[in-house]
């Protein structure tokens, strides 16, 4: 017996949300929902169709519509939210946070009143601490709110080594760790290329070039297209959403909800965050966040980039104490 379409929304239909849908439906992952704020107008309609009159020559079908009413996301099984500002030339997506936590906060509220049994993936900026504020504006479980940004991290990472080798990305096999920021956790000594050890094929500062590359990957295209990127993060993000609704199990770095693991939170129950793990990905949102033994070094690094997510999240504390 064949099983119902999974509902996708789309919280945002500008850039990165948009190329979301786009995505979902050119995989045709299940029916989609593209919400906008009241004050852009019929701006997601007028996306939602478009969309849609690609289905008779991509040849897939899933019904496809815009809106700016929140009754239109219930029964979601997964909702995407992209909303919130992107970040001009010289900006840090830190710099985003004052407005940007609003935004996803009333978001959340939405999303928590309208598709109570959904799975979150939040991909508004700056990421980990935009994870958090849905997760306790929605009160989830965290399986169900995650954050996309390893995904991104991971494939620019790769496709960099893959230009280095002129080799297929398909066969880079690669990690980064940590929040979503210029320090997020590089790990070449889990890097292979087809089972052999990336840096028994490259010197170790290209390897270190490509991951200082893909740190400040983000900044690379705000500086040239004057806007954040979007085609990969919502790449990235309809990876993670394929992965729940085909419920996959796949394993991909994801911003999901930590304690002991990784040290990031050493027993304190109740008080974890959100950081970039692998995380295994299936119908139930996060199913498992995977751990593993990392060196010295990697640790340390690991806790620096810990420390900038607990900054920030003290930072959306601050603003909005009832999120502590
Ligand atoms: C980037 C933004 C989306 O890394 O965070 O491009």
């Amino acid at each position: 017996m064949a099983t119902r379409r999974a509902k996708i929304s789309i919280i945002g239909a500008g850039n990165v949300g948009a190329t979301c849908a786009h995505w979902a439906a050119a995989k045709e992952l299940g029916d989609i929902v593209l919400l906008e704020i009241p004050e852009r107008g019929d701006f997601a309609k007028g996306k939602a169709l478009d969309l849609a009159c690609c289905a008779p020559i991509e040849g897939f079908d899933s019904n496809i519509i815009g809106t700016s009413d929140y009754k239109d996301i219930a029964g979601s099984d997964v909702v995407v939210i992209t909303a919130g500002l992107p970040r001009k030339p010289g900006m840090s997506r830190d710099d985003l946070i004052q407005t940007n936590v609003k935004i996803v906060k009333d978001v959340s509220a939405k999303v928590r009143e309208f598709a109570p049994d959904s799975i979150v993936i939040v991909v508004s900026n700056p990421l980990d601490a935009m994870v958090y504020t849905a997760w306790k504006v929605t009160g989830f479980p965290t399986h169900r709110v995650m954050g996309q940004a390893g995904a991104l991290d991971v494939a620019r990472y790769k496709e960099f080594l893959a230009m280095e080798l002129k080799c297929s990305v398909e066969d880079i096999t690669a990690l980064l760790l940590g929040g979503h920021g210029d320090d997020m956790v590089p790990l070449p000594r889990l890097t292979s290329v087809s089972g052999i050890p990336v840096l028994d094929l490259l010197p170790e500062e290209k390897v270190k070039a490509c991951v200082d590359r893909a740190k400040v990957g983000g900044g690379e295209i705000v500086k040239l297209m004057g806007t954040s990127a979007f085609y990969a993060p919502a790449s990235g993000t309809i990876q993670m959403v394929e992965a729940i609704v085909k419920d996959k199990k796949r394993i991909i770095a994801s911003a999901a909800y930590c304690e002991d693991e990784f040290g990031i939170a050493r027993g304190q129950k109740g008080k974890g965050y959100f950081v970039g793990v692998p995380a295994l990905l299936g119908a139930k949102g996060v199913e498992r966040v995977i751990t593993f033994k990392m060196t010295a070094d990697e640790q340390k690094l690991m806790d620096e980039s810990v420390s900038h997510v607990k900054d920030l999240v003290s930072t959306v504390t601050k603003l909005f104490p009832e999120l502590a």
